[in-house]
């Protein structure tokens, strides 16, 4: 049995680390672990210019030295393809973001049209940055289990074919469907997986009393979605890379009426993810999914540090405090035992 894994140091390639005190509290757990992050921009207002990008990332790095923030521009009916281009060159922006619009948290400033950004994503196209997306359909038919399905169907599919050489990301993947998706297109279309849709159904969601703390968008699908998920992240293969989606949110927000949609993993996301691999007796793939596809993806290279876990009990904090008004955000699996510890 191994009981210690040394992979080079992992990148998280999909977290919301918000701005002032939420910033500050939450920021230092993936600096503690992870080398690059991209910095998710649905903040309030949304990191919308590369000079909105620019700040953001300032205050990144003063809020988690030694962390490099990957900066992405939230695309919206009006964004400008000159900034978006002038952001690319002057090296502020990693990826473009599309939400469409009321998506999920912090959206509604999002895409209504897809047509409205088609100038962006030429523009995208020709000069190599690639698109990062929220897949799901908004249409107010489309039940919300079907959502990411649909999105495929209706939305990727043709854009893949209208952008042929822009490089995309579908976020998050939870359906056999956007699994399969992707292994058929890569390499135009890599997908991140998120340590909670590696272990958490609908069922776990609603099924034994409703659990606000395994909310978010999109949500848990069914035991065949998670295992197709789970598969994916484990076979090592090039088009699946580790993104976390890590998504603070206050307690008394994830408590409310509607409850907030995100899940706070930032605190144990690779202790988790290592351990799903664990599980699936493939601890000797964790560095591909963690550490090299995403790289590749992004057009970067690998990092040169590494990073130590070993097979030693450790207890999750239930909550991580932040200063001031918010008081504390609930962690993923807070006051459980993870088998799997960062050691170094
Ligand atoms: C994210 C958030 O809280 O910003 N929420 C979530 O449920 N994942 C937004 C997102 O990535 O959908
Ligand atoms: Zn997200």
């Amino acid at each position: 049995m191994t009981d210690r894994i040394t992979i080079r140091r992992p990148d998280d390639w999909h977290v919301h680390f918000r701005d002032g005190a939420m910033m500050a509290a939450c920021a230092p757990h993936t600096a503690r672990v992870f080398a690059r992050a991209i910095a998710m921009p649905n903040l309030v207002p949304p990191v919308l210019t590369a000079r909105d990008a620019a700040a953001y990332r300032d205050r990144l790095r003063a809020a988690a030295p030694g962390l490099e923030p990957l900066m992405t521009c939230y695309l919206t009916d009006e964004t400008d393809p000159d900034d978006v281009e002038a952001g690319f060159r002057d090296g502020i922006f990693a990826a473009l973001k599309l939400y469409p619009a009321h998506a999920t948290t912090n959206a509604a400033a999002g895409v209504t049209d897809l047509r409205r950004i088609g100038r962006v994503l030429e523009r995208a196209e020709r000069i190599g940055l690639p698109l990062s997306m929220h897949g799901e359909e908004v249409d107010p038919d489309i039940d919300i289990f079907d959502r990411e399905a649909v999105f495929v169907d209706r939305r990727l599919g043709p854009l893949t074919r209208s952008f042929p050489g822009l490089k995309m990301i579908l976020e998050h993947l939870t359906t056999v469907v956007a699994v399969e998706f992707v292994r058929a297109t890569f390499p135009q279309v890599a997908g991140t997986i998120t340590a909670h849709h590696l272990e958490v159904t609908r069922t776990d969601m609603l099924g034994h009393g409703m659990r606000p703390d395994l909310y978010c968008m999109p949500v848990a699908k069914t035991e065949r979605d998670r295992r197709a998920v789970r598969a994916a992240a484990v076979s090592g293969e090039p088009c699946y890379f580790l993104g976390s989606d890590s998504a603070p949110h206050p307690l008394a927000k994830k408590r409310a009426v509607p409850a907030a949609a995100g899940i706070f993993t930032a605190p144990n996301a690779l202790e988790i993810y290592a351990t799903v691999f664990d599980e699936e007796g493939a601890l000797d793939r964790l560095e591909a999914f963690a550490s090299l596809n995403g790289a590749r993806h992004y057009g970067r290279e690998p990092n040169e540090g590494t990073v130590t876990l070993e097979r030693q009990p450790w207890t999750v904090p239930p909550e991580t405090p932040v200063a001031g008004p918010e008081e504390r955000i609930p962690n993923y699996r807070g006051g459980e035992t993870l088998p799997w510890r960062v050691v170094g």
